[in-house]
């Protein structure tokens, strides 16, 4: 039971009652397994344009509005933060209404479907004063945390190449219907990168790894699909990227690598970190989600291996040598989420921030210019 001195709880409001949508009902539905997070979220409201999708969410006690249009929902004065996941063609839109609304937005990626997007609701969001963050869970997990932390202590030495990938499998069938995220003009013309790209692009820009060039090789596999009607449908998105690029870091030109593939074979959801100095190194991947490998060198040199626990930034009920998932990293990152916004995140690792989402929008817009001119190009 919350005790009565307890401050009373953020109201939080879903646009976008799809996958992400029920993930946050779900990560809000067991808040109690969190032991030191300061504040509390209820899930107040939910939108959607399609009414059965708002059905899910008539089980969730404290839902009390289920609105087919996101300016009325918005209207509404009992909300003070609201989620929004919906196809990217529409961040723009109703991520400023939310702003000129009076709501705080946590925004899912990428942040707006160009460039351009994401420039326009950062700017309205700092002159309004809101406060935004970008959805991008994986950096919560225990072993990508370690990863960050021995990165940034310097104690890697002098750094020699960096890797960050996000691997998926699914499209891999080409029976699988298209969807909005296989078609530029709802997905952006970045495609894969749209998609999957703040998560491999977080880690590295706040580590201050902004890459400075990109050579990018993209791939368009299946030229088609199933529309799901009987019909074929175009697939005009990029499915895979590898961007080769360089980052100054420590002032010298390092090989940061970006990789990011509907169609890597085996994979399913496969986060992967990996910084190798002259002194030590580090690799984690959700492969192997509670193993952390550890390179260091002495006579010999070293790969050494540790299977972490329950290692997340905010404590839970969860006993230390258990292994977190999906669902955990989702309710870590709203922990992060709102106790930054009520300035009481302290030394914890914090969610995306608008500029880091422009950010990876500058060296997308720079991977697609490498792609069209099979040259390196510079990022902004
Ligand atoms: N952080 C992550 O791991 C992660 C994972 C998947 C998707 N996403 C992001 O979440 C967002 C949504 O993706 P998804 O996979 O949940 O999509 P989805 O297609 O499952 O859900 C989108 C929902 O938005 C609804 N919608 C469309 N237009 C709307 C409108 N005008 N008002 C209200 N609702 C509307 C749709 O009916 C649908 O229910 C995207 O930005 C995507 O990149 C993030």
């Amino acid at each position: 039971m919350i005790p009565p001195a307890s401050p009373p709880p953020v109201r939080v409001a879903v646009i976008g009652a799809g996958l992400m949508g029920r993930e946050v009902a779900s990560a809000f539905g067991r808040w109690f397994a969190l032991l030191d997070c300061p504040v509390r979220p209820e899930l107040v409201a939910v939108c959607d344009v399609h009414a059965a999708a708002l059905d899910w969410f008539r089980q969730v006690p404290t839902v009390k509005h289920f609105d087919l249009d996101h300016r009325v929902l918005l209207a509404r004065s009992e909300i003070d933060v609201v989620y929004v996941a919906v196809p990217h063609h529409l961040h723009e839109p109703i991520y400023l209404d939310v702003l000129r609304a009076g709501k705080d937005l946590f925004a899912e990626k990428p942040f707006g479907i160009d460039l351009p997007a994401a420039r326009r609701i950062r700017d309205e969001g700092k002159r309004l004063g809101r406060f935004v963050r970008v959805s991008s869970e994986f950096p919560f997990l225990p072993g990508a945390q370690r990863a960050f932390q021995l990165a940034r202590s310097g104690a890697l030495g002098r750094l020699l190449e960096v890797r960050s990938a996000f691997l998926h499998s699914s499209d891999l069938d080409p029976a699988k219907a298209i969807n909005w995220k296989r078609q530029s003009k709802f997905c952006g013309e970045a495609g894969v990168m749209n998609d999957l790209g703040l998560h491999v692009a977080h880690l590295p820009l706040r580590l201050g790894w902004k890459p400075a060039r990109v050579y990018a090789q993209l791939q368009r596999i299946y030229a088609d699909r199933p529309d799901g009607k009987g019909g074929r449908a175009p697939c005009d998105t990029w499915d895979n990227a590898a961007l080769h690029t360089t980052a100054t870091i420590a002032g010298q030109p390092v090989p940061l690598t970006l990789e990011m593939k509907r169609l890597a074979p085996t994979e399913t959801n496969t986060w992967i970190f990996e910084a190798l100095g002259t002194d030590r190194g580090v690799r984690y991947s959700t492969k192997e989600p509670k193993t952390l490998w550890l390179y260091r060198r002495d006579q010999e040199q070293w790969w050494e291996k540790t299977d972490l626990g329950f290692g997340t930034p905010f404590k839970t009920i969860t006993g230390h040598i258990f292994e977190p998932g999906f669902p955990d990293l989702l309710q870590q990152m709203w922990a992060a989420f709102l106790a930054e916004r009520a300035g009481l995140l302290g030394e914890r690792f914090g969610c995306a921030t608008p500029d880091e989402a422009v950010a990876h929008h500058e060296i997308w817009t720079a991977a697609l210019a490498s792609q069209r001119d099979q040259s390196v190009a510079a990022i902004d």
